[in-house]
């Protein structure tokens, strides 16, 4: 969270409420973790932020999953208090919280041990600033009994759904996924080890196509470390569907088996690990959709295998037809001039053919 008091929109001066009046000024007491309170009508009193923040659309349960498992707990540990989140009724991308010093001399010291900390400098600021479209922050002085000290950690958005996948905490797995891959692939040089993963508009494309067609036996041929899997397996559970994912790398397919674990997901999935062409002979099908998301060279051999196993009726997507055009010509070629299928390239990530197998 920003350090400061919420810039031009919220001068220092303005932002102060006028300090209560000071009955027995020259009582100095103890409270609050040990440290020194003042007195103001026989009352403790301690210094409140009230910090109202205005999300960027859509992020705000992205923010405060993250806000609450890791900023909350870094701010305890320095003795500042926090409360909230309080939502918005009005607004879906707005809320405030509280933090609480025992003083108006603790607080730029408490803020500072936050803000130049590892956690903040190395990873929050990185990921939660860009999340910010503005924030105004209100300083008051209260007596301390007024507040209730609490974060509630699953009390936004949207909630757990029957079943037990929480669609928020998805939601921020697979934002995390799609940062960590990009991340890791602009650092990894071997093409082998790299995350590849598909854009999230794809992701959200897949997961569409298998809602709106009610498929059940989904196939993909690509798992990488599960992060389309997720997309899939997701909409596959409001199907009733399953999931089967052919993955080459043994440590891809562990990490795939991991990112299900953490979504929720693994029992709508089977992960197997082998060569896909060996592995696609062993499978029987029928499949109402395949994602087809692995080794280009191989597309128009996976073609053989795949269409026997892809019900009349059914639906194919094929990842970067238009990324690597050139590369995947022959087999365009041939899902274009197939008399038993009907295909159109998307503008949808890095280009998705998708054919319909004709009944
Ligand atoms: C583009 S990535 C898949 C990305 C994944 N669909 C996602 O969006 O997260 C391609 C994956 O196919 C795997 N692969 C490549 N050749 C394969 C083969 N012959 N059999 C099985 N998997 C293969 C690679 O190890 C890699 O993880």
């Amino acid at each position: 969270m920003p350090n400061g008091s919420g810039g031009p929109s919220c001068q220092r001066a303005l932002c102060r409420q006028r300090e209560l009046r000071r009955i027995s000024p020259s009582h100095p007491r103890t409270n609050f973790n040990g440290r020194r309170a003042r007195i103001m009508a026989e009352v403790w009193t301690m210094i409140i932020e009230m910090r109202t923040y205005k999300i960027k659309p859509g992020k705000r349960s992205q923010f405060l999953d993250i806000f609450g498992s890791k900023s909350v707990p870094a701010h305890t540990e320095i003795g500042m208090k926090i409360s909230g989140p309080f939502l918005s009724v009005e607004d879906p991308d707005t809320f405030f919280f509280m933090r609480g010093f025992p003083d108006i001399a603790s607080r730029e010291p408490m803020k500072a041990k936050f803000y130049e900390g590892e956690l903040w400098k190395r990873e929050l600021e990185n990921i939660l600033m860009p999340m910010i479209e503005k924030y105004e922050v209100v300083v008051v002085e209260v007596p301390e009994e007024q507040v209730h000290w609490s974060w509630a950690h699953d009390m936004h958005e949207e909630r757990v759904r029957p079943g037990g996948v929480d669609i928020a905490a998805l939601r921020a797995l697979l934002d995390e996924l799609a940062e960590l891959g990009r991340q890791h692939d602009a650092r990894e040089t071997e093409h082998s080890r790299r995350m590849l993963n598909v854009t999230p508009e794809t992701g959200q494309f897949l997961a569409m196509l298998v809602r709106a067609t009610r498929a059940a036996q989904i196939l993909e041929i690509g798992t990488s470390n599960g992060y389309s899997t997720i997309w899939l397996a997701w909409a596959a559970r409001d199907t009733g569907g399953h999931v089967t994912t052919l993955e080459r790398s043994p440590d891809k397919a562990a990490m795939a088996r991991a990112n299900l674990q953490r979504a929720g997901l693994a029992d709508r999935v089977t992960v197997r690990e082998g060569t896909a062409l060996d592995t696609l002979a062993r499978l029987d099908g029928p499949y109402d959709l395949i994602f087809l998301d692995a080794d280009r060279p191989n597309y128009l051999a996976y073609l053989g295998r795949i269409l026997p196993r892809l019900r009349p009726g059914g639906l194919l997507v094929a990842d970067n037809v238009v990324s690597h055009a050139g590369e995947l010509r022959e087999f365009l070629h041939a899902l274009q001039n197939d008399p038993g299928l009907d295909t159109v390239i998307l503008p949808v990530g890095n280009g998705e053919a998708l054919t319909y197998k004709k009944p």
